[in-house]
C-alpha cells in the first residue's frame, strides 16, 4: 500500500485489498442467492471482520463470490489508520463507481475504520457509496441492506460498549485450512497520541473466554492446527464471569487455550509494553504449543517521543520488558512497530530508535512514516513539523538496520532444527512447503512425500536471508 514501506514486510499493508472468496461458491449453483465479494483493508482485525460479516450476509441469503464483476453486493471493509490507507481506498471506490455505471443494480457498501471515521460525509460529499456500516454495526446489515433494496442510503455507525460478535460463528474465506484468527476483544482503551484506532473502533470490551474456547475447539476439530488470539492489546484482556465474579485475565484465556489441545499451536498478538507482565511469560514458558513468539512494538527508542506519543512506558520500561521475555522464555523471538518522524523527533532521537533495534535483536519489525490523522491528540497538540524528505530518509534507515538486524537474528538458527507447522505449497515452487517455526519465522523446504498442510515436521535451517530460513525435513 505505502510504496515507502514495501520493504518492510507489512504483511499488513501487504494484505490490503485481498479479495475473499469460498471455493464452494464457484462449484455450488445457489439458485437466486445473491452474491457479496469482500476486500479488506488493514490490520488482522479487519481480516477477521471480515469473516464475521460473511456469516452475517450468509444469514440473509448472500453467498460469497471472488468474481466482483457478478457480485450483487460489493464491500470494501477499510482502514485508517495512515492517510495513504484511505488514499487507497478512496481510488479502489471510483473504480468501483465505474463498474457501478455498468451495471446499476450493484450496492456498493464501506465498513470498518473508515466507515466509522467518515460517516456520512462518504455517502453525501463522494456519492461513491449506498452502505456505510461501522465496526460495531454488522448485526444491523441485513436491515441496512433492507433499506438499500427500498431506494434508501443505509447507514449504521454507532460504537457500542458490549458488541463483541461472541455468538456469532465466523464463515473462514481465504482460508489455507490450517491457521486462523480468533478475535478476543475489541476497540483499544489507550490513547496513543497518533493513533485513531480508538476513535474508529471504540472503547475496549473483552469476549467471553468460553465463547473464544469453543470456537477454537471447533477449528481444531475441523483439522485447524493454529490459532492466532487478536486484540489491539491483548494483554489487557478482561473478562468477569457475571456469576461467580471469577476474572479472566489474559494468561487465563491462554491458558484455557493452549489446553484444547498439544498439537493446536497458540499465538496472540499485539502485546502492549506497559501490560505485558511477567504473569503471560511464565504460561508461555509452561506450554511447549503456545509460541515463542510476542509482537511487542516499541514506536520509538526514545523517552521523550515515547511520551509525547503517550505509550506511558519508557525505553528503561521496554528494555526490562525484553529483559523478561529473555530470561522467562529464552527461545522467544521479539518483532516490533516503528514510527519514523513523530512530531518534533531530533536527529539524536531518531538515533535512539536505531540502537533499539539493534539491542532488542528484533526478528522484523512493521516500519511506517509518521502520518497524522485527524481529531487525534497529536493532531491536536503537535505540529507534524518533520519535512517529508527527512521522515522518508528516517525510515530508510531504520528499514536497512532492521534488514541487517534480520539477517544476522535469522543466520544464527543455521544448524538449529525447529518443529515447524506446514501451512501449504511455498510461493515460488510447488515442489517446497512453506511453514512457521514458533518463533514466527517463515521456513522453506523441499516436500516429501505423505506429508501435507497441517502436518508438523522438524526442520533443519541450511541458509538464511533477512525474511526467511530455507531448510530440509529431518526425522523427529
Ligand atoms: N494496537 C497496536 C497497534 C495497532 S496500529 C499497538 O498498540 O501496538 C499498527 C501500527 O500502525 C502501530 O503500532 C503504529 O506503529 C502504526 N501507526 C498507527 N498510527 C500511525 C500513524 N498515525 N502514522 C504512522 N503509523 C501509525
Ligand atoms: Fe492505537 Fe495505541 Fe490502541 Fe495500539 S494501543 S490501537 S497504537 S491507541
Ligand atoms: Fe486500520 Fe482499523 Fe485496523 S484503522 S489498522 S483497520 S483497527
Amino acid at each position: 500500500m505505502n510504496p515507502t514501506v514495501s520493504n518492510s514486510k507489512n504483511i499488513d499493508e501487504s494484505r490490503q485489498g485481498e479479495a475473499f472468496y469460498n471455493t464452494d461458491s464457484e462449484v455450488i449453483n445457489h439458485g437466486n442467492l445473491k452474491q457479496f465479494y469482500i476486500e479488506s483493508y488493514g490490520c488482522s482485525m479487519n481480516f477477521s471482520d471480515s469473516e464475521i460479516v460473511a456469516s452475517i450476509l450468509s444469514d440473509c441469503q448472500y453467498r460469497p463470490t471472488r468474481d466482483i464483476e457478478s457480485a450483487d453486493l460489493v464491500l470494501l471493509n477499510t482502514c485508517s489508520i495512515r492517510e495513504k490507507a484511505e488514499d487507497t481506498v478512496r481510488q479502489r471506490l471510483r473504480v468501483i463507481d465505474k463498474m457501478k455505471k455498468r451495471r446499476p443494480g450493484m450496492t456498493v457498501g464501506v465498513l470498518g475504520c473508515m466507515a466509522e471515521r467518515l460517516k456520512k460525509t462518504l455517502l453525501e460529499e463522494e456519492k461513491l457509496v449506498d452502505l456505510v456500516v461501522g465496526p460495531d454495526a454488522y448485526r444491523d446489515l441485513p436491515n441496512l441492506l433492507g433499506q438499500v433494496d427500498d431506494g434508501d442510503k443505509g447507514i449504521n455507525v454507532l460504537l457500542s460498549r458490549d458488541e463483541t460478535y461472541a455468538d456469532i460463528n465466523p464463515v473462514r474465506l481465504e482460508s489455507n485450512g490450517v491457521t486462523a484468527f480468533i478475535s478476543i476483544m475489541r476497540g483499544c482503551d489507550n490513547m496513543c497520541s497518533f493513533c485513531v484506532v480508538p476513535f474508529t473502533r471504540g472503547r475496549e470490551r473483552s469476549r467471553d473466554p468460553f465463547t473464544i474456547v469453543s470456537e477454537a475447539t471447533h477449528l481444531f476439530d475441523n483439522g485447524y492446527r493454529e490459532i492466532t488470539l487478536l486484540g489491539q492489546n491483548v494483554d489487557s484482556y478482561k473478562w468477569i464471569h457475571p456469576e461467580t465474579h471469577e476474572t479472566y485475565s489474559f494468561a487465563k484465556l491462554l491458558e484455557l487455550v493452549a489446553l484444547i489441545h498439544p498439537d493446536l499451536r497458540v499465538r496472540f498478538s499485539t502485546s502492549h509494553p506497559k501490560d505485558m507482565l511477567d504473569d503471560v511469560l511464565y504460561i508461555m514458558a509452561r506450554y511447549e504449543n503456545i509460541c515463542s513468539y510476542i509482537h511487542l512494538p516499541i514506536q520509538s527508542g526514545n523517552s521523550r517521543i515515547l511520551s509525547l506519543m503517550n505509550r506511558t512506558y519508557d525505553r528503561a520500561w521496554y528494555e526490562d520488558r525484553i529483559r523478561a521475555i529473555r530470561k522467562i522464555v529464552p527461545d522467544c523471538a521479539i518483532s516490533s512497530d516503528i514510527i519514523a518522524g513523530f512530531c518534533t523527533e531530533t536527529e539524536e532521537e531518531h538515533q535512539d530508535t536505531l540502537s533499539m533495534i539493534s539491542w532488542a535483536d528484533y526478528s522484523m519489525s512493521y516500519m511506517f512514516k509518521y502520518s497524522e490523522r485527524p481529531g487525534t491528540l497529536a493532531a491536536r497538540k503537535y505540529t507534524d513539523d518533520i519535512p517529508e524528505e527527512i521522515k522518508q530518509r528516517r525510515l530508510s534507515e531504520i528499514v536497512a538496520m532492521q534488514s541487517e538486524v534480520s539477517l544476522k537474528n535469522l543466520t544464527r538458527d543455521i544448524g538449529h532444527t525447529f518443529k515447524v507447522l506446514i501451512e501449504g505449497d511455498s510461493k515460488k515452487s510447488n515442489l517446497d512447503f512453506k511453514g512457521r517455526s514458533a518463533q514466527n519465522k517463515m521456513i522453506i523446504f523441499p516436500k516429501q512425500p505423505g506429508l501435507k498442510p497441517g502436518d508438523y515436521v522438524q526442520v533443519l535451517i541450511e541458509s538464511a536471508t533477512s525474511a526467511t530460513l530455507m531448510g530440509r525435513i529431518v526425522p523427529n
